[in-house]
């Protein structure tokens, strides 16, 4: 249980060091947290975070079961206030419905069949579209997560890896600016969990869409991610991938030696065996 603010790990950087000169052209970040509390009624999840994200980043969120990642998406999401502290989100990215998630969990009972095709149109509320628009892109995003073939069959009858797929194709109608995703490739077969990260990669390098991705999948880190945000103990220690994924802030995250190697142009490889 965290009773006060934890001390930002050695290398974290602060608020001030974050901030450029004051004449220097600042790009607005999409979301920027300055010393934000969170928690639950009586539970205290994270102590005092400073995280800021731009766009075009690649964000990985790493760290134990408990330790409040999917906490910080809420408040990220807006859906769960700060006990202190401030969450800038920018409004020309929030405000215009340019931002889709990808819940760990989706929290819904089967109640009516429901078509995958209908299941994915509704990532569209509150998009204005024409009909010609929405088969377009509909075509496209059942294509790109692999399901066109199952588009008539009814969403509560796919397996827990087609029910991610069509959960992302449902985020990715939306044609969204920045993409908050927790956990999509948990319990996916091989081959599932490869389509998603394509595709992720691709709207990442290709469309530039800003990326958000909670994972426990190191090897998914060194291989696309611009950032990094480790969680442990009420305290996130987040910054550019180098700075962040080293073996010393591994191992103090996991609790466990994790062997990082630092390959070419100086991205960390992680998990690769050290000679
Ligand atoms: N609605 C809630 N009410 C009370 N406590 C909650 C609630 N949601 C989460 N918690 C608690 O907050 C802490 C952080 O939970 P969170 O879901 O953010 O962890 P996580 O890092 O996403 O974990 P995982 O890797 O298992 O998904 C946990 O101790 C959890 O039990
Ligand atoms: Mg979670």
């Amino acid at each position: 249980m965290i009773e006060t603010e934890a001390t930002p790990h050695a290398g974290q950087p602060s608020a001030a060091q974050t901030k450029p000169k004051a004449d220097a052209p600042r790009i607005k970040p999409i979301v920027e947290f300055n010393s934000v509390q969170l928690g639950y009624a009586r539970v205290p999840v994270l102590a005092s975070v400073n995280l800021s994200i731009e766009p075009g980043q690649f964000w990985c969120f790493l760290g134990p079961n408990g330790e409040g990642k999917t906490t910080l998406i809420k408040a990220m999401l807006g859906a769960l206030r700060p006990k202190r502290g401030q969450v800038y989100r920018n409004p020309e990215v929030f405000g215009k419905g340019r931002v889709s998630y990808v819940p760990q969990r989706l929290e819904l009972n089967p109640v009516l069949p429901t078509s995958v095709r209908e299941f994915i149109l509704t990532g569209l509320a509150g998009v204005r579209t024409h009909a010609e628009q929405r088969r377009k892109r509909l075509g496209r995003v059942l294509e790109l997560v692999g399901l066109s073939a199952s588009r008539h069959r009814n969403y509560w009858t796919l397996s827990g890896g087609q029910k991610q797929r069509a959960l992302l194709a449902r985020a990715l109608i939306r044609d969204p600016g920045v993409l908050i995703i927790d956990e999509p490739t948990a319990g996916l077969d091989f081959a599932a969990a490869q389509t998603v990260l394509t595709v992720l990669a691709d709207m990442h390098a290709t469309y530039d869409v800003t990326i958000v991705f909670v994972t426990h999948d190191l090897h998914i880190v060194s291989k696309h991610a611009t950032h990094a945000a480790l969680f442990r103990g009420g305290a996130v220690l987040s910054g550019e991938l180098a700075e962040v994924i080293t073996r010393e802030k591994l191992g103090h995250t996991f609790g466990v030696p994790v062997p990082v190697q630092v390959g070419p142009g100086g991205r960390p490889q992680i998990g690769v065996a050290v000679a």
